[in-house]
């Protein structure tokens, strides 16, 4: 049924991946959600492997529903030893679909996790370009 939640979005709210905070992060987003008021923050510690960023770890904190704290669990999971250019190509779309689908009517949600790691790697740029 579209209106239920799916097994693994069940599975990432109730144990979700890379909860907390990197207190020396690269690089650090925040999103806020204008349709609920929700908030979401990034953090990514940004390492190179063959010569190419790449996240090195990523963690995530939210003041959100169930599916955002599904989303960013899950967005977590897939950015982790991805290169920059590889992590910001993720849409809230794939992240939802990753999960075997949202509700619709919660799709606004996983706007945070994507958006809050695309501010994440905006700050890491903005201040390595400014050093
Ligand atoms: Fe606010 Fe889902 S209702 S993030």
């Amino acid at each position: 049924m579209a209106d239920m939640y799916s097994e693994k979005v069940m599975d990432h709210f109730m144990n979700p991946r890379n909860v907390g905070e990197i207190k020396d992060a690269s690089g650090v987003g925040e999103k806020g959600n204008p349709t609920c008021g929700d908030i979401m923050k990034m953090y990514i510690k940004v390492g190179k492997k063959n010569g190419k960023e790449i996240i090195e770890d990523i963690k995530f904190q939210t003041f959100g529903c169930g599916a955002a704290v599904a989303t960013s669990s899950m967005i977590t999971e897939m950015v982790k030893g991805k290169t920059l250019k590889e992590a910001e190509k993720i849409s809230n779309a794939q992240v939802a679909e990753a999960l075997g689908g949202l509700p619709p009517i919660k799709m606004h949600c996983s706007n945070l996790a994507a958006n809050a790691l695309q501010d994440a790697i905006e700050n890491y740029r903005s201040k390595i370009s400014n050093a």
